[in-house]
């Protein structure tokens, strides 16, 4: 455990680089390794979430490396290709790791254990075993099914039509992904459309995938099975989940202007930007392009003076991760800001209702937490700070909490800052660069 303290910050100012796309990294090294030949990938996050896919493709017969260059290429073995682990997969604290890998292994005849840090085993898999059953794998669990868990991939892998009872990007990837080595056509129905990078990447690789319109508003992604992928060119943008650190702070600290450049603002992520314009943020997404049918801009953020708001709960898809750091501005805002329909985020690396709503008292912020929603009180300046909060092995706490100290009256410590090396490695360093004072 190594406990850090962020220090009431002067103005932040400069340039915020900030890592890779975590969901388009693990895409990236897992199509890369079901396509045949070399893929190539520019802007990998090099976080520990990531580099377990790295190690899991190529326990699964892949290669997978960091050239000199920077880049990462991937020798992939084409879809049906993959072979059975002789370990069992540590996929540590990630989530998306390990739940879009079960789907891959569901439709191939291997046998692969996953296991995970003591937050991933907490966690519900469920909701993926669920849909790959049905598709012929079989999935012995611990209760709850949570891991440890063994997927035997199904020999004869069945063709579904699945609607999601949750909005999940990684639910609906996990069963896309089994659909690949899949004769037929798989077809995916969300309610609420989520991230849709799978979709994007499939396409990329030479995938034949189609999104349409189904009733009242749902979305159905078919994708067709058994396609011959071919190794791509990938560039990963800045994540904007990661993004929404640097950007929170220089809102919150009085004088600050931050460029953060090249960063991923898919409509289907970007729900952030648009509750912090509603509470009044200057944001500006500069310089907008498109790559590999994924939209980028350089954002440009300046302090200022910010209103509570009331967060429709449908964007909740769109902003998923983000409610951590959106309460912390809330905190740092006038009046009350109102956060329904997010009960998923007590099934997040830890139950992160509880960690704000407890974090945020203790920094002297008024807080309502419900079953699924969460009320902050804005103070409409610094909130006092001066407490300690446990980052519960979730990097997005961690960072949270780091970024509300910069803003606060007196310093916030957190228990643990190891989770940031998850998806944000150098966060405080950089933090640190443009004017924070975390140690
Ligand atoms: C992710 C989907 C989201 C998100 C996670 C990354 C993905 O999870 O919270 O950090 O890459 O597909 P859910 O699909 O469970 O909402």
């Amino acid at each position: 455990m190594t406990a850090l303290t962020s220090h009431p910050s002067g103005p932040l100012s400069g340039a915020a680089r900030i890592p890779g796309d975590k969901s388009m990294s693990h895409r990236a090294l897992m199509l890369g390794a079901l396509a045949v030949g070399e893929s190539e990938i520019h802007g990998l996050l090099e976080g520990e979430d990531v580099m377990c896919t790295a190690r899991a493709v190529r326990a699964l017969g892949a290669e997978a490396a960091r050239g000199a260059d920077g880049l990462w290429r991937v020798q992939g073995v084409g879809v049906g290709g993959l072979g059975e682990p002789a370990e069992i997969l540590d996929m540590g604290n990630a989530g998306t790791g390990v739940r879009l890998l079960m789907g891959m292994v569901a439709s191939h005849p291997i046998t692969c254990q996953l296991t995970g840090d003591e937050s991933l085993r907490g966690r519900p898999m469920g909701r993926i075993a669920e849909p790959l059953r049905r598709m012929g794998a079989r999935i012995i669990a611990r209760d709850g099914c949570r891991l440890p868990l063994t997927v035997v991939g199904a020999a004869d892998p069945q063709a579904l039509e699945y609607a999601s009872p949750v909005p999940s990007a990684q639910v609906k990837s996990a069963v896309l992904l089994a659909g690949l080595n899949t004769p037929g056509e798989t077809t995916v129905i969300e309610a609420a459309p989520t991230r849709d990078h799978s979709e994007h990447m499939l396409r990329h690789f030479g995938a034949d995938i189609r999104v349409r319109e189904a009733d009242s508003g749902a979305m159905a992604i078919t994708l067709t099975g058994q396609p011959e992928l071919e190794g791509q060119k990938v560039a990963v943008p800045g994540d904007p989940s990661s993004a929404a650190f640097p950007a929170a702070a220089a809102l919150i600290v009085p004088g600050s202007t931050l460029t953060i450049p090249n960063v991923g603002v898919n409509p289907l992520r970007a729900g952030l930007y648009a509750c912090l314009r509603e509470m009044g943020a200057e944001i500006e997404f500069q310089q907008g392009r498109e790559q590999g049918g994924e939209p980028i801009a350089d954002l440009v953020v300046r302090a200022g003076g910010l209103k509570g708001i009331e967060v429709p709960g449908d964007r909740a898809p769109t902003m998923i991760d983000e409610y951590p750091i959106l309460a912390v501005v809330a905190a740092c805002a006038e009046g009350e800001t109102v956060m329904r329909g997010i009960g998923e985020l007590r099934v997040k690396e830890c139950d992160r209702l509880a960690a704000m709503a407890e974090g945020l008292a203790a920094c002297g912020v008024g807080v309502e937490e419900g079953e699924d929603y969460l009320v902050v009180e804005g103070r409409g300046g610094p909130p006092p700070g001066g407490a300690t909060v446990a980052s519960r092995l979730d990097h997005r706490i961690a960072m949270a909490f780091l970024v509300l100290g910069m803003g606060c009256q007196k310093p916030v410590t957190i228990d643990d800052g190891a989770p940031m090396d998850t998806s944000f490695p150098g966060f405080a360093a950089l933090l640190n660069s443009l004017g924070a004072n975390i140690v």
